[in-house]
């Protein structure tokens, strides 16, 4: 259970510190190398995926400068160096801009292009993941998964030595099985090398979500399928299989395996327990996917064709050459819950006095801010080379609640004595005038974010209206209702802010 600590103190971060050491020496891909099907792509943001590797294992870009910098382990084989992650991005925000191949072939992932649709980024390209936002520990170490929000996705066109045409493969992820929705497509897995949808049989992937559009399984899902394009498969009918679960273990952990009319799907809670084989057969009796025409190359958090509806949040995953046998993943499936994923509570970004940039966090719009200028507040782009006027009106002190000691007010940084207040539920800056409805029109009451990102901001006075952004200017908005801003459409995204170092400390 995730559980966000609210308090205007300083809250230290609690961490769960499981009893269970890092199973030194062996990694996932040991295990697959022993059973005569080496890892071909490695990736994780959390841990080493060989008892040997000792190198990098993502690199984030921060927003105040755009340097980067490579997140590697604490040890060989051990849980990433988050302390390096967390230096590097005090005081401002972080974007994981690769996740590197741990198996030596290069296949490193990062931010994906454009193709049969256009991603939200410049230039059609996808958006690349907070690197701040998806916190848990691995054996008791803090590390930072990969949370893929609408429009967010990484790949790679160009591998080397990832399975084509009918060659047979493996592949295992592990997902947050509480964090899904029903868009197109989150994938981990084999795509075609020119972004687009070249017909049936040209991917293959493990997808994680409660699509209904093309297969589903047993109840409301969500479900682990395979993205074989133009369509998600459950089992060897298109549509509806009985033997495919709804499964939503907080820390998941998903396989799926193809080759010669063959292969499976399985899966199983990533902190305890064994995997269970939803389905291990012929291929589909769809024409298509008999032979498949697999294209190599890699994708995560979209589909085949770039396709960029979906959400969800990944934590590690490989690739093989070669069929795995089912004794294989049984052996990987105990070295991943022997790592002992766990969930973390996350420390207060609302510090009373502390300056803080509320961003943006829908597809649209991440690198916008709540600004004001003069008493008008909107969101703008912010970046490192804005100007210092602009980096002023968009950070905000963090005081005690004027009308609510345990919520939160925002006082201007450059306009002492004007708070962010609402006024015929649009957000506005005004000067204190000390009267009650100031205050409340002043107060705002923290709740993590209801995108499963930042925090969402309630109105003290108005407790169903929340701080949203719609057409960049900022209201408080509820989840449907008459006016344009209330609308039930992407309500969830603009009213989850990320709160960050202020652009202005
Ligand atoms: O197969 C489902 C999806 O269909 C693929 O991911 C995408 O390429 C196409 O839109
Ligand atoms: O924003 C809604 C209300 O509008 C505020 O409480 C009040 O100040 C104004 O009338």
């Amino acid at each position: 259970m995730r559980r966000i600590l609210l308090s205007l103190a300083v809250v230290a971060a609690l961490v769960t510190v499981p009893s269970s050491a890092q199973a030194a020496g062996t990694g996932p891909c040991d295990i697959y190398a022993s059973g005569g099907t080496p890892c071909v792509a490695a990736h994780s943001t959390t841990r080493a995926l060989y008892g040997a590797f000792s190198g990098s294992l993502y690199q984030v870009r921060r927003a105040s400068d755009n340097a980067t910098t490579n997140v590697g382990v604490l040890a060989a084989g051990g849980a990433a160096n988050a302390a390096t992650q967390d230096t590097f991005c005090a005081g401002t925000s972080c974007v994981i801009t690769v996740i590197y191949d741990q198996s030596g072939r290069g296949n490193h992932l990062t931010q994906a292009p454009p193709g049969g649709f256009n991603g939200p980024a410049s230039g059609g390209y996808d958006n690349l993941a907070d690197a701040n936002a998806a916190p848990v520990t691995v054996g008791g170490h803090r590390a930072y998964g990969v949370l893929v929000a609408p429009g967010t996705g990484y790949r790679n066109n160009s591998t080397n030595g990832i399975a084509t045409g009918d060659a047979a493969e493996g592949m295992y992820a592990i997902f947050d099985g509480t964090r899904y929705n029903g868009g197109c497509c989150f994938d981990y897995g084999n795509a075609e090398t020119n972004s687009r949808d070249n017909g049936n049989g040209t991917m293959e992937a493990l997808y994680f979500g409660n699509s209904k559009g093309w297969g589903y399984g047993a109840g409301n899902g969500p479900w682990v399928m395979a993205d074989l394009e133009n369509g998600l498969f459950s089992g060897v009918n298109a549509g509806y299989n009985a033997n495919d679960p709804t499964i939503s273990h907080r820390f998941l952990t998903a396989t799926l395996k193809g080759g010669p009319n063959l292969w499976s799907i399985r899966g199983g809670n990533a902190q305890s327990g064994s995997l269970s084989t939803f389905y291990s057969g012929v291929r589909p009796n769809v024409s298509g996917y008999n032979p498949m025409k697999k294209e190599g190359a890699i994708i995560l958090g979209i589909g085949g064709d770039n396709s960029v509806s979906a959400q969800g949040t990944f934590y590690e995953g490989v690739l093989t050459s070669g069929y795995p046998t089912d004794a294989t993943e049984n052996s990987v499936q105990a070295n991943i819950t022997a790592a002992a994923y766990a969930t973390t509570t996350t420390a207060s970004p609302f510090v009373a006095g502390k300056a803080v940039s509320l961003r943006a966090t829908t597809g649209c719009c991440v690198t916008r801010y709540i600004t004001h200028s003069g008493t008008t507040v909107n969101t703008t782009a912010i970046t490192a080379s804005s100007s210092a006027t602009d980096k002023a009106n968009a950070s905000f002190y963090v005081r005690a609640g004027l009308a609510n000691s345990s919520c939160v007010s925002f006082e201007s940084r450059n306009t002492a004595g004007s708070y962010l207040r609402h006024y015929n539920y649009q957000l506005v800056l005004n000067a204190n005038d000390s009267t009650s409805v100031f205050a409340s029109d002043a107060t705002f009451c923290p709740s993590a974010g209801k995108n499963g990102q930042g925090f969402s901001l309630a109105s003290s006075n108005y407790s169903t209206r929340f701080i949203r952004h719609y057409n960049n200017a900022v209201y408080i908005a509820s989840n449907g209702g008459t006016n344009a801003y209330d609308s039930a459409t992407l309500w969830s995204d603009d009213v989850s802010w990320a709160v960050q170092g202020a652009w202005t400390p």
